[in-house]
């Protein structure tokens, strides 16, 4: 489901969403003298118009992200602005709620999608070791990768589990926010002259063949075998605003809560507790940890620094 098929459309007018906005900026009946006011600075201004984009991108189109990192979203909306060939913040909110295809477009810088097969072989080769085990004694496997982006990590899990002999009782679910990344994550197709940096990580993280057997060349890309996907179901899924959709004995989102702030990132943490199986397994990413989260005693690391902690209560 497309951005257009996404729109919402409510009763209010622009208006009446920037008037709710401003009750939000608490900038009601006493307005802020601004001609006189010496302390309200560049910045400050700034902040009060991203607070009223994001707002306006939620109520009109539903996408919430009025709890991402604020430095991390201005770069971004920074980059469409320019990109956009506008010079402001209010002018990008004016071209994105009445333009759905640069909402679109906003929505792809928004969401960071850089991704890699084997990312972090670290990771992968303490899976291999630490985990694989303990999924052995499973009879059904279900894996949650949450933002997935282009689906390089959910393949890499697919080849995995190959070579240990579990893909055959294994279903995995792979999300993300932004159905452009999952379009061409459900083809297979990655770049080829991404290959030999993938090889090296696939060997690092434990890989049993030659990675080459896995993928077929032509021309510009590799296609990778189509039985890898024959489980894993791609479906798009906002870890803001969603609930969860079923229960897991694994769950990995790597690189995706450290774009949240801290509100937002404990929403998600709330929710992988609750749709882990007692025992289960979470995997995130190499800046990103339980720590300082209300859940950070329900979990024991499995191995030092790697990030993957089995739910223990
Ligand atoms: C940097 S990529 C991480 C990809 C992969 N997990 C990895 O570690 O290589 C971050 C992904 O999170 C997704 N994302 C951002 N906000 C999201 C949200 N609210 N719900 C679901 N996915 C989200 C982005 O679309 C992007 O694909």
């Amino acid at each position: 489901m497309g951005v257009l098929d996404r729109y919402y459309v409510y009763n209010d007018t622009i208006f009446g969403i920037l008037l709710h906005c401003l009750k939000l900026l608490n900038y009601s009946i006493h307005p802020p003298d601004k001609l006189n006011n010496k302390f309200m600075g560049q910045e400050q201004l700034e902040d009060i118009e991203v607070k009223l984009l994001l707002e306006g991108v939620y109520r009109y189109y539903g996408f919430d992200f009025r709890n991402y990192a604020l430095a991390s979203i201005k770069r971004r909306i920074w980059n469409t602005i320019h990109a956009e060939g506008l010079t402001t913040i209010s002018g990008l909110q004016e071209k994105i709620l009445h333009s759905p295809e640069c909402m679109e477009r906003f929505l792809y810088k928004l969401s960071v999608n850089v991704t890699s097969m084997f990312r972090d072989p670290s990771f992968f080769l303490t899976f291999r070791n630490r985990v694989v085990p303990i999924l052995r004694t499973y009879p059904f496997i279900r894996i949650w990768h949450a933002g997935c982006s282009t689906g390089e990590e959910v393949y890499s899990m697919a080849i995995l589990l190959h070579e240990e002999g579990l893909y055959h009782r294994s279903r995995l679910y792979a999300t993300d926010i932004n159905e452009m990344s999952l379009r061409k994550a459900r083809t297979g197709i990655f770049p080829l002259e991404s290959m030999k940096e993938y090889t090296q990580n696939y060997l690092l993280s434990g890989g049993k063949k030659s990675f080459s057997e896995y993928y077929t060349a032509a021309y510009e890309n590799a296609i990778f075998s189509a039985n890898l996907k024959e489980n894993i179901i791609f479906s798009q899924h906002n870890l803001a605003t969603d609930h969860s959709f079923n229960e897991f004995n694994i769950i990995l989102c790597r690189n995706v809560l450290i774009y949240f702030d801290k509100v937002l990132q404990m929403r998600v943490h709330k929710l992988f507790y609750e749709s882990l199986i007692r025992f289960g397994i979470l995997g995130l990413g190499r800046q990103e940890s339980v720590k300082f989260t209300p859940h950070e005693t329900d979990y024991k690391e499995l191995e030092n620094g790697e990030k993957l902690y089995r739910r223990i209560h």
